[in-house]
């Protein structure tokens, strides 16, 4: 850590952009771009510790008291919180504000990598070309229509968009967003999630020996290579649809001397695999980027390609709970309706118990546990806002 660093981490402000480890694939940054993220990824961090907790100060000091006596009881659903909410001006300043931060980060990571487009695709096929039979593509694989009716979190052309040939594109904005919209709290690699599930596992189940592993909706690989570092002697095989996030990801991992991996373009709700072809299934934050009936053809796919004594498990939003208030319902929306992410609110209300027991796995054999984000910079944020527990649930096949 340099002084720059210190400070940053002595005032409990996000790690400094261009101090933290890039791998091979990644864009070049120059030094106005950096302070772009930099101000963008403080901007967020302030926005979400000190602006968004104001909402519901708003709420219980003015629109709650409002509504009750408009209507003369309480909210009933948080839909009626939203649409109380929605009139009131701190909230309106303080949606907007995120609004605008999520549009500038795109904005940013979008045009530092359009004005590089053609070197990025050589840099990222100097690697494939180094392992080209652990990276497949389908030219012909069909984007499923939920991805294509909305750009996901505002990434424009989404995952899957390709501009020229051998484009890595998008996946390289969505790698350089990461960090902006999560402050960096998941470590330089972005990978936080899954270093911290292998030590969850290797702690809490050490007989676990998983031989062949699969990453479903991968992407460009940031948590697959952590489970692949993790347990080195399985093989890991990635899938996603979108072949831009798929070079990119491959690209990544031979840069960054991962050997155990392979990357797939093809759907989670048709797997190419047979049954009992994998001791571990694995997606983080992927199922809430599908859809209700996608979602269903997942869990039967995942239950068919696992052995008898496999493990399934979903990095994943916890579903709202009985005792949660109608306030943080709504406010755990948010990017719903302002983030375009869809199904955000769906897999909030969904029961995953009865989801995971229509595939056929069993009441006894399901599984629910919380993650510490493991935080390899060295750099740890702490205060409102910026939660570190991540939600997992799966099961084991009888
Ligand atoms: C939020 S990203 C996943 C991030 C990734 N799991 C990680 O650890 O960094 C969601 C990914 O799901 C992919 N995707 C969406 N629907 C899919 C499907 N039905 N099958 C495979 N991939 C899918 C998208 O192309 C996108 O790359």
């Amino acid at each position: 850590m340099n002084r720059t660093d210190e400070k940053a981490q002595a005032m409990n402000l996000p790690p400094v952009y261009n101090h933290v480890e890039k791998h091979g694939a990644f864009p070049e940054i120059s030094h106005d771009e950096n302070a772009r993220f930099n101000f963008l990824t403080n901007l967020n961090r302030h926005l979400d510790s000190v602006v968004k907790p104001g909402n519901k100060v708003a709420f219980d000091k003015r629109i709650k008291p409002w509504f009750q006596e408009r209507t003369g009881h309480d909210f009933h659903t948080s839909a009626e919180v939203k649409e109380a909410m929605r009139q009131d001006t701190y909230y309106q300043m303080s949606s907007a504000l995120r609004r605008a931060m999520l549009e500038m980060t795109q904005q940013a990571s979008r045009s530092m990598v359009l004005r590089q487009i053609d070197s990025l695709a050589d840099k990222a096929s100097f690697y494939n070309n180094q392992r080209p039979e652990t990276l497949t593509l389908d030219p012909d694989l069909e984007i499923p229509h939920y991805l294509k009716i909305v750009d996901y979190h505002c990434l424009p052309g989404s995952y899957y968009t390709e501009y020229i040939a051998d484009d890595v594109a998008n996946a390289a904005a969505d790698d350089a967003r990461f960090f902006v919209t999560t402050a960096g709290k998941f470590g330089e690699l972005s990978d936080g999630s899954s270093k911290a599930l292998v030590n969850f596992l290797t702690h809490n189940y050490p007989k676990f020996n998983p031989r062949r592993i699969l990453d479903i909706g991968c992407g460009a690989g940031h948590n697959l290579l952590a489970l692949a570092m993790g347990y080195p002697d399985a093989e890991v095989i990635g899938i996603d649809v979108s072949a831009p996030m798929l070079r990119y990801g491959h690209a990544r991992a031979v840069s960054l001397g991962v050997e155990n991996v392979r990357f797939i373009q093809a759907n989670a709700e048709t797997i190419p695999f047979d049954n009992d072809s994998f001791d571990w299934v694995q997606s983080t934050m992927f199922l809430h980027e599908t859809s209700t009936r996608a979602i269903n053809n997942i869990v039967r796919e995942v239950y068919r390609v696992l052995v008898s004594g496999g493990l399934m498990l979903h990095v994943e939003h916890a579903q709202n709970t009985p005792d949660m208030s109608l306030f943080e319902q709504f406010m755990r929306d948010w990017d719903t309706f302002n983030n375009n992410e869809p199904f955000y609110r769906v897999m909030h209300q969904m029961d995953k118990t009865e989801w995971m027991k229509s595939a056929g796995f069993q009441s006894d054999n399901l599984l629910q546990f919380g993650i510490h984000i493991v935080n390899n910079n060295n750099h740890r944020l702490t205060g409102d806002g910026f939660q570190t527990r991540q939600n997992v649930f799966g099961a084991w096949k009888e």
